[in-house]
């Protein structure tokens, strides 16, 4: 059991190969955080906390006349708002009288083994072989009447903690949830930086690194989407944090709507990371009986750096996250025809695409936006899921089957989640869409969305995409959303019920993700808002792989998938080589560039082939030959960021080392050439480090390229790649 209770110290500790994680029930029942951090010797962690009387901090009752004892200055292990902490708080919770203050205490503890699930939300998994157990505590509010079960999942070899909370109501009325964060950390000395992943539509993920400072600092979406503009994933490092050295705490949210990732600074110079959904417009309604889950956090720390981090996040996600047949199985190649054609094809002009891509070795052929309904342009059409065989000039069977002749698989673009108010759908189903009563709704894109928090408006899509799907040999999906959610109301849900609604909606959302995957097991579903606006480990659990930008130009791509590569595998980055001049910023970059970079990723093409000079067609036939040859090398091995595109402007390099340190491939693009350069080394890393290396017939020693480095080729062209495959001598 990774999960030990010492009960005369009333002590849990939970570890993880590399990772301690430590409470305490002190003499009052409060449950106290004593240690996050390395793994060590088991010991009493309380030793480190002060007890002081400090001014203004408020003391228990039960405390009796002891002025050391105070909720405001000890580190909690699940803060509640109301008796004392004046730090943000994880809890919130209005009750009968109308007061929120909350004194959780101790009542019980179960020790389970193997990893809880979470009813109707994702969570991480164990397999075969993982060792994996799980504790509940349990915490009671005598006034309220509210019970509180916190969750650990402990992952012992994937050094993963996770925590999730579950709250009840056992009072004789309803209560209302405020605030009901997922976890709290109390850290309780310390300078730490605060990493977030910021960006915009078409640069997500950019890395954000400043020192965490007195007050509070926090990053979150009220979008109704985890977002575009900042990811549900922050770390807190020492300052001085590298790839390779020094702590680091990694806290992965599981969850694709609103969300809020905090860390607050104290007076006395201590920190509390929280991280959950997002308060604003929430309150959620428990009556007598009833409970509430919160979605789950992943937690890993390194001592290692940020590389340990993200590995460990690699190879959970990928393993213990992601499902279904995909999990495994390799992906397809495949061409989407968006950037190809964006509105303007017809069923034949997609399988002679087809056919030219299946000439170059494209394995599955996407049909994106535009098949269905009225919809030769954004501004109709979303809702009416029916194929316009008029505009294709033949039936979906019938295209399908056409693609299929060619050896190539089939698959096609749906945005389930949106209405055109130029639909049918709209026309007869005005209030299934998010509209508040005498208002005009926000238009995004020209589009509204739909209340997906309400069982009949999924219902009749799913019925609608079934009917689509059962008819015709479909064996990819795309799932777009293409806005940020507003208007947030329910015609079905009473007034003072209206703050559930946008949890209410991603619980639908997963509900018909979950649903629809069941029914097609053998498809593969590719996530995506406008790129990656949903790219986050909750969507992972239904889709493994997401289109992670709109922005296919090489260049910024390398930017946005280093800082996704934080907590994401390549596995999961759908990433594709589409044509120049880039048609979001007009660069020309070599077409071998744009596949190693898209070669990080899920691995594909978005152009018109039939644009292709013969030339081109030969070097597209080669990548993908190298692709398959690396396939397991790229998606299983370890990723190591061995740059950073944001600082380092000459080079972007990255490498994937097979685990056994046997192999490795490093890719290298030039982003900037000068005449007359210095010399560039770079520090290879995950080899074995007295073992030689074979490379184009030269000996290279493992140590030699971890230590002295290796020297960078130099560009004769603008954005010139390289991929470099260093393989052990036999
Ligand atoms: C946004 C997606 O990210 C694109 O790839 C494409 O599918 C368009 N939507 C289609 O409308």
């Amino acid at each position: 059991m990774a999960v030990l209770l010492d009960e005369k110290k009333s002590l849990f500790t939970l570890y993880t190969r590399n990772s301690m994680y430590q409470m305490k029930v002190d003499n009052l029942g409060v449950l106290l955080h004593t240690y996050y951090g390395k793994r060590t010797e088991i010991i009493d962690y309380s030793y480190l906390i002060s007890w002081k009387d400090r001014g203004f901090a408020g003391n228990p009752y039960q405390a009796g006349n002891d002025r050391t004892y105070s909720l405001e200055t000890l580190p909690q292990e699940y803060s509640c708002f109301g008796s004392g902490d004046y730090r943000a708080s994880a809890l919130k919770i209005r009750y009968h009288m109308g007061a929120r203050a909350l004194e959780l205490r101790y009542v019980r503890h179960e020790i389970l083994e193997g990893k809880y699930g979470i009813p109707g939300l994702p969570a991480v998994y164990a397999q075969e072989g993982d060792r994996a157990d799980t504790l509940v505590i349990v915490l009671k509010d005598d006034v309220s009447g509210v019970f509180v079960y916190l969750y650990y999942g402990v992952m012992e070899n994937l050094d993963v903690i996770t925590r999730a909370v579950r709250i009840e109501n056992r009072a004789e009325n309803s209560i209302f949830l405020e605030r009901a964060l997922s976890m709290c950390l109390d850290q309780l000395y310390g300078s730490y930086d605060f990493l977030t992943f910021y960006g915009k539509h078409e640069m997500e993920r950019k890395l954000s690194r400043a020192h965490i400072h007195h007050g509070v600092q926090s990053v979150g979406s009220v979008r109704g989407t985890s977002s575009h503009h900042y990811n549900p994933f922050m770390i807190l490092a020492d300052r001085s944090a590298t790839e390779t050295q020094g702590n680091c705490y990694g806290f992965s949210f599981l969850y694709s709507g609103n969300f809020l990732a905090e860390a607050e600074y104290d007076q006395f110079n201590q920190t509390r990371v929280l991280m959950g959904i997002h308060p604003d417009n929430f309150e959620f309604e428990l009556k007598p009986g009833e409970d509430f889950w919160t979605p789950e956090v992943a937690m890993v720390y390194s001592d290692a750096g940020f590389e340990k981090m993200s590995q460990a996040y690699h190879h959970a996600f990928r393993n213990n996250l992601c499902r279904g047949k995909y999990k495994k199985a390799r992906r397809p190649v495949l061409m989407n025809n968006w950037e190809g054609t964006y509105f303007t094809f017809t069923g034949e002009k997609l399988v002679q695409m087809a056919k030219e891509a299946a000439d170059l070795g494209v394995e599955l052929f996407v049909m994106d936006d535009g098949w269905f309904g009225k919809r030769d342009s954004d501004e109709s059409g979303l809702g009416d899921w029916y194929v316009n065989e008029k505009k294709l000039g033949c039936t979906l069977a019938e295209l399908s089957d056409r693609i299929h002749e060619l050896g190539m698989k089939f698959g096609i673009w749906f945005e389930p989640e949106c209405v055109s108010e130029d639909s049918d759908l709209y026309r007869e189903h005005p209030d299934w869409a998010f509209i508040i009563p005498g208002r005009k709704p926000m238009r995004g894109r020209y589009q509204l969305v739909l209340d997906f928090s309400r069982q009949d408006v999924r219902d009749h899509i799913f019925a609608q995409m079934c009917e689509v799907l059962d008819n015709a040999k479909v064996e990819y999906l795309k799932w777009d959303f293409n806005r940020s959610i507003s208007d947030v109301y329910s015609a079905v849900l009473p007034a003072d019920r209206q703050g559930e609604v946008s949890h209410r909606y991603v619980l639908g959302l997963y509900e018909f993700l979950e649903k629809l995957g069941r029914r097609y097991p053998d498809m593969l579903i590719e996530g995506c808002s406008g790129g990656g606006g949903r790219f986050d480990a909750g969507m992972l659990y239904y889709t493994p792989q997401i289109w992670c930008s709109d922005d296919t130009d090489a260049i910024e791509r390398l930017k946005i998938q280093y800082g996704t590569s934080f907590a994401y595998p390549v596995s999961t980055v759908g990433s594709h080589v589409s044509a120049c001049p880039n048609h979001q910023t007009g660069r020309v970059t070599p077409l071998d560039t744009r596949a190693t970079v898209a070669m990080a990723g899920t691995f594909g093409y978005e152009l018109d082939p039939m644009k292709l000079t013969a030339e081109e067609k030969v070097q597209i036939r080669q990548q993908i030959a190298t692709f398959k040859n690396y396939y397991d090398l790229i998606q299983d091995g370890k990723y190591h960021r061995l740059t950073n595109p944001f600082v380092d402007e000459v080079y972007t390099v990255w490498e994937y080392a097979a685990e056994d340190g046997s192999e490795a491939l490093m890719s290298v693009v030039a982003t900037k050439i000068y005449a007359n350069e210095a010399s560039i080394y770079v520090k290879l890393r995950g080899l074995k480090e007295d073992r030689y290396y074979l490379l184009n017939g030269e000996r290279y020693l493992g140590g030699a390229l971890m230590y002295a480095g290796f020297r960078m080729p130099e560009a004769t062209e603008e954005y010139q790649s390289w991929n470099f495959h260093f393989v052990e001598e036999k």
